[in-house]
């Protein structure tokens, strides 16, 4: 049997990707201010900015668009969805918003109130911008094998238990509900264990507290849990989903990641509790309770993707690519997050960058390198995202200083994973003239969307 695993599909449009030089990137980079988000897509040769809504639809699901009905109350799209995402999560009731931030923004202003912590592994930037806004601690208690980039352990998402019963002992009153990631996208892609989510939830359940998953990439975990926690490795992606799911109250969900779709998002909930206050912010911040923040053929797209996104031959591919990478980086002697993510290969600026202080911003300066050298461009995850920045103007710094380079579903091929690796092997190999920058103007939230930058 032939070791290479190949793409489970065929290409049937193609999208042409335009060629830049060095010195037109040069250019480029100082118009945008060193902030790649400020560049234009189309002078990016590979994007890996993000895996978010960039992917490739099938053919079934442009097929499912033409079905879209986009009444404005009670179209069939929405009940076709609704009957598909209670098949998965096993909760009865289904609330549509246009992204995930937006499921974010409308549970927790239902929820939450100032004063209150809600823990989590690892917070993603919007749902700790989405609480912090309300006035909310966002508490990241991921085990410390998850802060530790080179070291190999099987699922470095998972919550330290010890840390939240501590939290839930002594602050307890403040907390609404305990959230969990999967995967823990801010901790490298990392998956959690069946087990660490059925002992939080536990945990939750004897101090009262409902448990939110925050499920993104809810098929790359159960993935990861068939090929690494023993037990399932004869379960289907399906059950391992639906086993996943009957541990939480409620979810939140960017259907941008495994639901395959270019837009949208829900929040699910397993009881009526918060429903009426859920769904009367959805109707003043997204939309009528039966498309939210979606287009009717949004909503039968998504119905097809997340199907899609359980396949298991598409997944085992999917999980490959960053693996692939990894191995190709290994050989170069550049260090990244291990194992490699499901979404993304997280690359470890400090180690790239060893002469660089971290007050230069050592990954925003990699990511920066990686686009002047093959017009790649990626996104950091280090002190600019994640760095507190106090109002006397003083920094504090993020533990681990990444570049995440994250692969849109169905899209790039194995050559491109190739020419992306010797690019990153060229940079590395001039690492020592490789610059730092200094941040000019910022704003107060998500910072690293808009912030504009010189050299240091
Ligand atoms: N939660 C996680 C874990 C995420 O990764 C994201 C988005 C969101 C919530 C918010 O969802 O973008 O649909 O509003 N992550 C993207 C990324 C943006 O690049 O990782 P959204």
């Amino acid at each position: 049997m032939p070791k290479t695993l190949i793409e489970p599909f065929r290409i049937k449009s193609i999208e042409p990707i335009r060629m830049t030089t060095r010195a037109e990137r040069e250019r480029l980079l100082e118009e945008a201010k060193l902030n790649v988000f400020k560049l234009r897509a189309e002078d990016v040769l590979i994007d890996w900015l993000t895996d978010s809504g960039t992917g490739a639809m099938s053919s079934r699901q442009w097929g499912a668009i033409m079905e879209g009905d986009e009444s404005y109350a009670g179209a069939r799209s929405f009940y076709r969805l609704e009957k598909v995402i209670q098949d998965i999560t096993g909760m009865p009731y289904f609330v549509p918003t246009h992204q995930g931030r937006a499921a974010e923004k409308v549970l927790f202003t239902a929820v939450c109130k100032a004063g209150d912590l809600v823990p989590n592994n690892c917070h993603f930037d919007t749902t700790r911008g989405n609480l912090e806004y309300l006035g909310v601690e966002a508490l990241d208690l991921v085990i410390p094998e998850g802060l530790q980039p080179a070291l190999v352990y099987p699922f470095k998402g998972n919550i330290d238990l010890e840390r939240v019963e501590s939290v839930l002992r002594e602050q307890g009153h403040r907390i609404p509900f305990g959230m969990i990631t999967v995967t823990n996208n801010t901790g490298g892609g990392q998956p959690v264990s069946m087990a660490n989510i059925r002992a939080y939830a536990a945990l939750l359940k004897k101090y009262g507290k409902p448990f939110i998953m925050d499920v993104c990439r809810f098929s790359e975990n159960a993935m990861f849990i068939k090929m690494r926690e023993p037990g399932y490795e004869n379960k289907s992606i399906r059950e391992i989903v639906q086993e996943m799911f009957s541990y939480a109250d409620g979810a939140t969900m960017s259907a941008k990641k495994d639901g395959m779709v270019n837009i949208g998002g829900f929040i699910v909930l397993r009881s009526e509790e918060w429903l009426d206050a859920v769904r009367n912010g959805l109707i003043m911040m997204e939309g009528f309770p039966t498309y939210g923040g979606m287009a009717g053929r949004d909503l039968e797209a998504l119905a097809v993707g997340l199907e899609e996104g359980m396949d298991e031959d598409y997944l085992r591919y999917r999980l490959r690519t960053a693996e692939y990478l990894g191995e190709r980086l290994e050989v170069a002697g550049v260090s990244f997050v291990k194992p490699t993510g499901g979404h993304a290969v997280y690359i470890d600026a400090k180690t790239v960058l060893p002469h660089m202080p971290v007050e230069q911003y050592p990954a925003w300066a990699l990511c920066n390198a990686l686009y002047l050298e093959g017009g790649i461009r990626g996104v950091e995850i280090g002190s600019v995202m994640f760095g507190k920045r106090l109002d006397s103007g003083v920094e504090t710094f993020h533990s681990m200083e990444l570049v995440r380079l994250a692969f849109p579903r169905r899209m790039y091929t194995q050559s491109h994973f190739d020419y992306a690796a010797e690019v990153i092997a060229e940079v590395k190999q001039k690492a020592a003239s490789i610059r730092g920058v200094k941040i000019t103007k910022q704003p107060r939230f998500l910072r690293h969307f808009t912030c504009e930058c010189d050299w240091a």
